[in-house]
């Protein structure tokens, strides 16, 4: 295990300790979100899980975590997953992994939403990475053109559908000045069924670098 990945365990390791027996958790997707299912799952409590992928819910499952069909829940108690940039206001980029809208939509039906990373994620600007876009494959160019007018350069993921049967548009080279401004023009375009921009959403992160954790709250955190 590398520093980086041993950095990632740590936080997920740090952050399922809020988790306790009767809850109903949202597991997330990607390698730092691995490692918050294993730690769950080492924890042997009485919980109930949702998962944001496929790739996930097979991973909890074969942990023997209970997975639930999340389209019968409508409100869960936290949910744990990684983040491809975080700044200290709590605003994200994620979707590196493609699961972005499942992963939003779990975050926003959370009483409290925890970000895990290790310290490569803290950005103080997120337009350093790039932002995926979940598209309809029917709007494929017609978006395109649409978010030509955001980004300076646009790669649709070769050979790749979301779990919900879309592609999706990495866009870079973005002006991270305006962030709510900018969301609120993605979710505009007709086509644009979801974006990697988490801008109200977390609650909390637990960030470790070189073997320690710091923990961010909304609210409290420096500028
Ligand atoms: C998947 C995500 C991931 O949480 C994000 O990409 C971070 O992944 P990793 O923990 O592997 O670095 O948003 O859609």
């Amino acid at each position: 295990m590398n520093d980086r990945d041993a950095d990632k365990r740590l936080a997920a390791t740090a952050a399922v300790q809020e988790v306790c027996d009767d809850m109903l958790v949202g597991l997330g997707t990607g390698s730092t979100a691995a490692h918050a299912i294993a730690a769950l799952a080492d924890r042997r409590l009485r919980i109930e899980t949702v998962a944001t992928s496929v790739a996930s819910a097979t991973m909890a499952e074969s942990l023997g975590l209970a997975v639930r069909d999340f389209a019968e829940v409508a409100r869960i108690d936290i949910a744990i997953d990684g983040a491809d940039a975080i700044d200290a206001r709590l605003h994200a980029v994620k979707g590196a992994g493609g699961a972005m809208l499942r992963e939003k939509v779990v975050a926003d039906a959370a009483t409290r939403m925890i970000v895990i990373a290790d310290g490569s994620k803290r950005a103080t600007r997120l337009g350093g990475v790039a932002l995926p876009v979940e598209v309809l494959p029917f709007a494929r160019r017609y978006v395109m053109g649409q978010l030509a007018n955001h980004f300076v350069r646009l790669v649709e993921r070769p050979d790749y559908r979301t779990d919900n049967g879309n592609i999706v548009i990495d866009g870079h080279g973005w002006d991270d000045t305006a962030l709510i401004a900018l969301a609120d023009s993605l979710v505009a375009i007709p086509g644009v069924v979801g974006h990697g921009l988490f801008l109200r959403e977390i609650d909390a992160a637990y960030i470790a670098d070189n073997g320690i954790v710091t923990r961010l709250e909304r609210g409290r955190n420096p500028r």
